[in-house]
């Protein structure tokens, strides 16, 4: 038989780019995430065309066993005192995890249980993620670059944005993000 060879899809490791194969892409503007941020007045005079965040997947087949690859691209920028955020969200199937890598910029994962307990983990190029079953994630830009994460999920994972329609049990603004910046220092 004759060995075949091929040449897969990419990623650009620096900037997040993919290409070699199709793509999905969708944009969310500030207009998309009513309720999201904490300053509902900030949030009225913001501008609802502005693009928060982009994602970018390989068009693969979906089904039990596949997987997908996606690139996040989430914009520096704050509403009111919040950092430019994800929406957030727990898989629809809750098992199913996830991982992310850190590309370019830098900034915190916010992961959740479903008892409401959180923890941060810094996000920066080459960072790794195991996001498990049953926590729910987003991701927040605390830099002033673009901060692009690279995800690998299971396609029949789906999305549950409404549990946490309420919003997550902890937010990152500049005040409480200097504070946590002491504690570290501080050990
Ligand atoms: O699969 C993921 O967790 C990511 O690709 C997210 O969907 C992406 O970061 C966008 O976030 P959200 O789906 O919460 O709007
Ligand atoms: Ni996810």
């Amino acid at each position: 038989m004759k060995p075949t060879l091929s040449l897969p899809p990419q990623v650009a490791w620096a900037s997040g780019a993919l290409s070699g194969a199709p793509l999905i892409r969708k944009i969310t503007t500030l207009g998309d995430l009513a309720g999201v941020f904490a300053d509902e007045a900030a949030f009225r005079h913001g501008d609802p065309s502005l693009v928060v965040y982009s994602v970018e997947m390989f068009d693969t087949p979906a089904g039990e066993g596949e997987l997908f690859t996606g690139v996040t691209h989430l914009n520096p920028g704050c509403l009111g005192e919040e950092y430019f955020m994800t929406r957030g969200h727990f898989h629809a199937r809750r098992e199913q995890g996830e991982v992310y890598f850190g590309l370019r910029g830098e900034g915190l994962l916010l992961l959740q249980n479903e008892q409401g307990g959180t923890r941060l983990e810094q996000v920066f190029p080459g960072s790794v993620h195991r996001i498990a079953g049953y926590i729910a994630h987003r991701l927040i830009n605390t830099g002033t670059d673009v901060l692009s994460a690279l995800a690998v999920w299971p396609s029949v994972a789906g999305h549950d944005y409404a549990a946490l329609a309420g919003g997550f049990a902890q937010r990152v603004t500049k005040g409480n993000l200097r504070l946590m910046a002491k504690e570290v220092q501080n050990g």
